[in-house]
């Protein structure tokens, strides 16, 4: 699908906040808040995030205006990350694909580099589509899951080739 990418408008924010609660979404994310539903948690996150200017925070917008999801650049310089979540009436029509190659276009920080829990083979096969590579695996504690778990790290090395 056609996507869009925008800033935030605080009319954003219930729409992520009920993406961000979808069960099959959490689990699959795995790396969540801590309580997800939250709502104070979740309003001083994204407040202080959108504060931030190393955070470049944008929602994803579908062809017709309807609020898709979100996708987001934070950290320092030298570890710049992606994140990006999709509400899940949108999966597995091209969100994320597109979300992400705007996103890259947009933000021209490299290298970049993502997370995803290594069960999440939609989220990694978004992003080696975008051109990351598994560098490196790791083991977290995910809220979502209430132990810890492998996690692989990605890297878009920005090198072409
Ligand atoms: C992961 C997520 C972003 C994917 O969004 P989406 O819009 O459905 O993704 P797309 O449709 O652009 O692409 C999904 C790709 O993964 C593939 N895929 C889906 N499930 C898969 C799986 N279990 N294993 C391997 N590949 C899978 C699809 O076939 C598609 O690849 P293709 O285009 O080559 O066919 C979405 O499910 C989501 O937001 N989940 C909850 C939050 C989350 O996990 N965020 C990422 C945190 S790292």
């Amino acid at each position: 699908m056609d996507v869009t990418l925008r800033d935030v408008r605080d009319s954003d924010l219930a729409v992520f906040y009920a993406q961000m609660n979808e069960p099959e979404g959490v689990r699959m994310a795995a790396f969540t808040a801590k309580d997800p539903s939250d709502r104070a948690a979740f309003d001083a996150h994204w407040a202080r995030n959108r504060l931030d200017p190393r955070v470049v925070m944008c929602t994803v917008v579908g062809e017709n205006g309807e609020i898709v999801g979100h996708a987001a650049v934070f950290g320092p310089p030298e570890e710049r990350e992606v994140t990006y979540w999709i509400g899940r009436e949108f999966w597995g029509r091209g969100a994320a694909t597109a979300a992400l190659r705007e996103l890259l276009d947009v933000v021209a920080d490299r290298p970049l580099y993502a997370r995803a829990a290594a069960d999440n083979g939609g989220s990694i096969r978004v992003l080696q589509k975008a051109g990351f590579v598994v560098t490196h695996n790791e083991r977290g504690f995910a809220h979502a899951r209430g132990e810890e778990i492998d996690e692989v790290v990605l890297t878009l090395s920005g090198l072409s080739g």
